[in-house]
Parts: structure tokens; sequence; C-alpha cells
């Protein structure tokens, strides 16, 4: 059989806004994660949303709602014109090779040279480290596993702090200590340690345990992100780089939520007095718009896994692509050139501070709330009071941050749950989402608040139809939502 199969959508009609909102949400149920899309449209947080201004998206109503989410992913909005019009630039003028591979490419020199140079900057020592680049957060961590591999043979542990999270391919998995991500899939990469996020005596406990020879890497995120949103106490990632540089383990600090600027500094280990000796970075990379992730990587390092003949150890096929690097490239360039960094920490403190108001005035809905820099978490009390047995408790828990998502969507802002924190919700605005519409979120949450006074009221004030979907969703099996046609 030739030509196009039956069915078959035609770029064009995407381009041109001919796919509709119905047929968007059929395919996707159809053919992607009908579950996870179901349950998300259930609670009519699913779009599919348009963007009004960088910063506003509408749904299919036409509603426009101030856009949070974005996982710490979306740096400058939707669509943002310093990125976009550098993009058809791209497209009009770039000769230089799609993929270059194992070719030599302007725009992965640029890039990579960008990244050392503004690292070396808070941190001298990394003047010389070298780069690999990929094309998303777990396998910048996964380059940096057999980085940390290479450079110590022999040992055989790699701690991770309670409540990280790394990433979901095997490697990352094995240190993302959350049993929902990892309990299917043991036995995982042998080997892996967990200890408390912010107990240095622990650390320090566990390493002498394990036998500080056997141990080849501790990772750790400078503040935890999917785990919530917590800052660890002053003084305690300066002590995992002395505590591990004291044995020789490998520091690698995973800065792919908190670096280039999100948490007020370009790389918050430095600001913290850690000199790692592997980065990992990747969201903002991407401008919002595409795929780049990186592992920057003392140049000893690099050179033990990557040197002389051995330098194909490590590859894959995207990584360095001219149009990722390209937009790399601008949104790095956007980032410094605007201080982002500092207005973040600037416009989070006053964030915090609005928070931290509605709190105060709502404390039966909000247990706490915390932050740094455009990194802001809003921690719900249980809608339930009573206590509860703990697969119980844990769903209870986990309706709170649901039904907190969609009220907060029906107040106006789109936020993100915490893929492994359950009754946190954060908030993430870009980087250079004007103050004006700062305030206004704030205000809305505000509002939001004001509505639901307590967090039993997130479940009194859902419809309780929507109840009973919610539940009949929770306690189903696997099944078909929608079915092909004939
Ligand atoms: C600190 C950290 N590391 C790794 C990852 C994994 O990145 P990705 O989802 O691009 O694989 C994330 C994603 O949220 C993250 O926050």
């Amino acid at each position: 059989m030739t030509g196009l199969p039956n069915g078959f959508i035609r770029s064009g009609d995407v381009l041109d806004d001919r796919l509709s909102g119905a047929e968007t949400r059929r395919l996707e149920l159809l053919y992607g994660n009908e579950e996870l899309l179901y349950g998300l449209d259930l609670i009519g947080v699913a779009g599919p949303f348009k963007k009004v201004t960088p910063w506003e998206l509408a749904d299919e109503g036409g509603t426009v709602r101030i856009n949070a989410s974005g996982f710490s992913a979306v740096p400058f909005g939707d669509m943002p014109p310093a990125i976009t019009e550098f993009i058809r630039d791209f497209m009009e003028k770039n000769r230089a090779m799609g993929l270059p591979q194992q070719s030599l490419s302007p725009w992965r020199a640029a890039l990579q040279a960008n990244l050392v140079r503004l690292l070396a900057r808070d941190l001298p020592s990394h003047a010389d480290s070298q780069v690999f680049f990929c094309s998303s957060g777990t396998e910048a961590v996964e380059g940096a596993l057999k980085f940390a591999r290479a450079w110590r043979p022999g040992t055989r542990y790699s701690i991770s702090f309670n409540a990280a999270y790394h990433g979901k391919t095997l490697g990352s998995l094995s240190l993302t200590p959350n049993p929902e991500y990892q309990d299917m899939f043991k036995p995982l990469v042998p080997g892996a340690l967990t200890t408390p996020y912010g107990d240095l005596d622990a650390l320090a406990a566990l390493i002498r345990r394990a036998g500080p020879d056997k141990v080849t890497c501790v990772i750790v995120e400078p503040i935890q992100g999917e785990g919530g949103v917590n800052i660890p106490p002053p003084g305690f990632l300066r002590g995992v780089g002395e505590l591990c540089r004291r044995y020789g383990i490998v520091v690698i600090a995973d800065e792919i939520q908190t670096g280039l600027g999100r948490t007020g500094h370009w790389f918050e280990s430095a600001a913290q007095g850690l000199d790692p000796d592997i980065v990992t970075l990747a969201k903002p990379l991407g401008g919002g718009l595409t795929a780049v992730g990186a592992t920057i990587v003392r140049r000893a390092m690099y050179k033990k896994m990557l040197g002389g003949l051995s330098s194909k150890r490590h590859s894959n096929t995207f990584g360095g692509g001219a149009l990722s690097m390209a937009v790399g490239l601008r949104s790095l360039e956007y980032l410094v050139e605007n201080d982002f960094a500092a207005r973040s920490l600037h416009l989070g403190e006053l964030g915090l501070q609005r928070l931290k108001a509605t709190q105060a005035r709502h404390p039966r809905l909000l247990e706490q709330v915390r932050g740094q820099g455009l990194l802001l978490a809003m921690q719900f009390q249980p809608m339930v009071g009573l206590p509860l047995p703990g697969a119980l408790k844990e769903l209870v828990f986990e309706a709170t941050a649901i039904l907190a998502l969609r009220h907060l969507h029906d107040a106006g802002v789109m936020a993100n749950l915490s893929l492994s924190q359950k009754r946190t919700v954060r908030l993430t605005p870009a980087l250079d989402m004007p103050e004006d519409l700062m305030n206004t979120m704030y205000d809305r949450v505000d509002a939001f608040a004001a509505r639901h006074p307590a967090s039993r009221h997130l479940l009194t004030n859902t419809p309780p139809a929507l109840t009973a979907q919610l539940a009949r969703f929770a306690a189903a099996k696997p099944k078909d939502r929608v079915r092909l046609e004939g």
C-alpha cells in the first residue's frame, strides 16, 4: 500500500488550527496517555489551551487564565517573541548541519562555551569543564551517573535524598525514592541509598556505614522541586561538598529545576557554597519550546569516561542538534542579558510575602507556603481531619492537591502538582511575567483561598457529581475510555 494512510492528519491542518478541541481530546485519549488526560480533563484542567499573551492562556470556552504551571520549564511563557523571532531568523539563515552528531557545530560550540563560562564565573574551578548535551532532564542525570561511575570504578553506592526527584529512566529512577514510580520496576539499578534531605549528620553516618571508598556519588537538588519546594537548612549544601571532597566522592548538583534563574541564581548550588563536580541542567534551556539537556563535568572526569579512543562510550543522536542548540543559546542569552535570576529572587520575595499573608488569613486551608525565587509552593491542610490508614491517607492527600488545582483554575490561575509531594501545589510563573500580571495572580490565589477558607471546602465546594466521578476514576482499574470507531 502506498500514500497516506486513512485518517492521516495534515501538518497544515494543525498549523492552521483546523484540528478541533473535541477531536484533539478524542485522539489524545485514544492514542496517548489516556488515564492521565482523562483524569485532568475530569477536573477541567486539560485544555487544550491557546496562547493569548505569553503568560495567559485561553481554554476552548474563551476563559483566559494566568499560567503559573509548566513545571519550571517555561521561562518566558508560551511562544515568547524573544525565542520565536530568533527561530524564524534561524530557519532563514542557518546553513550549519541540523544534526551535526560527529561533526563540528557552531551552535553547539557557542552554547557549551557559554554554559561553562557562566558556571565558571560563579565557580572558577569549572573554567575548563566540558559539556555533554542531550534531550531531557533524566538523560542529563543518566549521563552524570555514568561519568561518576567511570570516575570511581569499583565503588557500588549512589546516594540521593528522601523526596528527591531526578527523573524516570532506570538510573535516575533508582535515585528517585518514590514507591509509586519505583515499585513496578524493581529490581532497579543496584546500590541506590537514600538519606533525609537537609541532614548532614545522617549523610555522614550513611557514608561511614556504606564505606566511604564504596560510595560513587551523592546527587542533590539544591532546592527540591518535585518534592514540594524543600529548602535545605543553611550550610547543608556546603557541608555535602566538604564531606564528599574528604572521601573523593563525586557530587552531582541536579540543577534541572533550580538552575538558570528559577530560584534566583544562575546556579543555586554555587549560591549555597557547593562546588559540585557535575551539574545537570535542562528545563529552561529549551525556552519552553524544545528539549535541551546538559551535563557539565569537570575536565578530568569527562576525559576519564570519554577520553582517547573511548570518546563514543556515551553518545546520543539528537543531543547538540542545531535547532535545540540555537534555542538554548538564545534562551540563555535572554536570561542572562535581562538578569532574570535577580528579578526572580526579588519578585519571589514579594510573592512569598503575598502567599504568607494569604496563609495567615486562611490557616485552615494552607498549612504552609514556601519558596525561593519563582519556585513557590502552597501546602494544603488535609481535607479529612480523621486519622486514616496509609493508602487511604495518600489518596486523600492527592485528592486535596487535585481539587486545589481545579479550584485555582476556576479562580484563573494554572498551577502545578508536585510529583513527589501529594498535598503541595506549586506556582512556577515565567521569569519575565509582567509584575502587574503577577500581582493579579496573587490576588486570584487570595480570592481562591477566601472562597475555600478551610481545606474541606475544596471537597464540599466541588459538585457532588464530579466528586462521584473522581472517586469512581480513582477506584477503577485501567479501562478504555474512548474506543476506535467501527
Ligand atoms: C531536579 C530534577 N531532575 C530531573 C528531572 C527530570 O527531567 P525530565 O522530566 O526532563 O526528564 C526533573 C523534572 O522535573 C527535575 O526537577
